[in-house]
């Protein structure tokens, strides 16, 4: 049987044969990548997910309500340090998380495989210019904390960078331009997340993007448990001794990457999986809150709170939902192997998109209204599924500045503004002045090094925009 004939086959037995439906249309090069897009498709998985799409997201009898009902405050929990007690606390765990990166057991894992539809960029989002004076980028300003880190406790700590189809092949490229921002080639590990097709609500069809392309996205940063399996990334980490992995997301440039503090907390406790929130700014804000259900500590999305449960309120009067997820965790590397030994799949999550699509006469349709399901898994979810969950507070002024939309909250305005208020910040208690109005940038190599910057900045003054570093 040839290839296309099988692949024929495997359409016919699954209901999707419009597929090919352009395909003597096309030249042979085209057809190629047509039928390896179609071969790469888990159709099982796929028809399971079209079969029970209208019962993905009720977890159970009851519904969202009512585990939200059942829903308490995060109870495994490290709040902001207030006492001087606290203060010794997170100094002792960073003491003890420093140690953990000396001796070359943590590695870094960086997600930047989305499409960053909200944001409207035209390329990966780690490629985006955020530097308020430089534009360096994103991936620019992550990487050269992990440097700044790397070189801080004298080991070469690992990245492992999660792409996609859709940014992978420019991701590598743009590393190799920068000549991999002086981390060394050695030290970076890209790997890619399988892709999904997006279906058709009305029919199950699976949507064509044009004569030669199934319409496809990534399958959601749970895809990392897959992906890492798949690229042979956990082997790697045993080879290298990691024992623990700093996982953060692209569009943050002010987590502290690889934070010691946060490394000795989750070491202190025996974690499987610590994550940090930070409060939000009120009960209506869109944000995923940590919650305890039923003895487990869990994310429920904003979309599963219902007004009046997001705005319950404890004993004391604050928020229960007040713990937003940052999406900064620390896996411990064998919480990783467990997950995939166990092949305990992470429910998938079902989003209703516009999708552009080819309809049966060959002509693009651009629908007004969501047409389509788009198939995801979060990583979050893995959280129930840890022996010692830990959650970790921080401020979220200085550590959750997300780029996630072109205008207004969570933009590139307001996550300029933040890198430079901290940078105004670190360059004061460094001697430094800024004049009113000035934007001083301070370069990511700097911010955990103060008496570094001391020697740059102590007694000046900054009058114009300025790159320190
Ligand atoms: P978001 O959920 O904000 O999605 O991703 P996004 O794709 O970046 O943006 P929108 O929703 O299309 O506007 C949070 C983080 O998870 C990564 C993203 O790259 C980002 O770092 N991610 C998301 C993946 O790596 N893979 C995915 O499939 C989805």
């Amino acid at each position: 049987m040839s290839r296309l004939e099988q692949v024929r086959e495997t359409l016919n037995k699954y209901g999707q044969p419009h597929l090919l439906r352009h395909w003597e249309e096309l030249s042979e090069s085209a057809l190629e990548k047509l039928l390896t897009q179609i071969e790469e498709i888990d159709f099982p998985l796929v028809a399971r997910l079209i079969k029970n799409r209208d019962h993905q997201h009720s977890v159970e009898p009851g519904g969202a309500d009512d585990r939200a009902a059942r829903a308490e405050a995060p109870e495994q929990m490290v709040r902001l340090p207030q006492t001087d007690a606290d203060w010794q606390r997170k100094k002792e765990a960073a003491k003890a998380g420093e140690q953990l990166l000396r001796d070359g057991k943590v590695g870094a894992i960086l997600v930047a495989g989305g499409q960053g539809s909200r944001l409207g960029f035209d390329a990966p989002k780690g490629l985006f210019p955020i530097g308020p004076v430089s534009e360096r980028t994103l991936f620019q300003i992550l990487c050269e904390q992990l440097l700044a880190r790397s070189q801080a406790v004298g080991v070469e700590i690992p990245y492992f960078i999660m792409t996609s189809e859709a940014t992978h092949l420019p991701t590598v490229a743009f590393f190799e331009q920068y000549k991999y921002f002086g981390l060394g080639e050695e030290n970076v590990y890209f790997f890619q997340q399988a892709s999904l097709p997006a279906v058709e609500y009305s029919s199950g069809r699976i949507l064509l993007e044009s004569k030669d392309r199934v319409a496809t996205s990534p399958d959601g940063h749970g895809g990392i448990l897959r992906a890492l399996e798949k690229n042979g990334m956990i082997g790697v980490m045993k080879d290298r001794g990691i024992e623990h992995l700093f996982y953060h997301q692209v569009d943050n440039p002010t987590v502290t990457v690889c934070d010691p503090a946060l490394l000795g907390y989750h070491l202190r406790e025996d974690s499987d999986l610590t994550t940090v929130a930070v409060a939000k700014t009120g009960s209506e804000e869109k944000m995923g809150v940590l919650a305890t259900v039923d003895g487990r500590t869990e994310i429920i999305e904003y979309s599963d709170l219902s007004p009046e449960q997001a705005a319950r309120t404890q004993d004391n009067g604050t928020l229960v939902f007040w713990a937003g997820n940052t999406a900064v965790h620390v896996f411990r590397r064998e919480f990783f192997e467990s997950l995939l030994s166990d092949d305990l799949s992470l429910p998938f999550h079902i989003a209703h998109k516009k999708v552009p699509y080819l309809d049966d006469s060959g002509t693009v349709q651009t629908p007004e209204s969501p047409n389509a399901n788009k198939f995801e898994q979060f990583v979050f979810d893995a959280l129930p599924h840890a022996k010692v969950a830990l959650v970790v507070e921080e401020n979220r002024d200085q550590m959750f500045n997300p780029v996630k939309n072109a205008e207004g909250n969570d933009s590139p305005a307001t996550c300029r503004a933040a890198l430079a208020q901290q940078a105004r910040q670190m360059v004061e208690s460094a001697g430094g002045t800024i004049a009113e109005g000035i934007t001083v940038e301070v370069s990511a190599l700097l911010w955990s090094a103060p008496q570094e910057l001391a020697s740059l900045v102590s007694g000046q003054v900054f009058e114009e925009d300025t790159v320190v570093g």
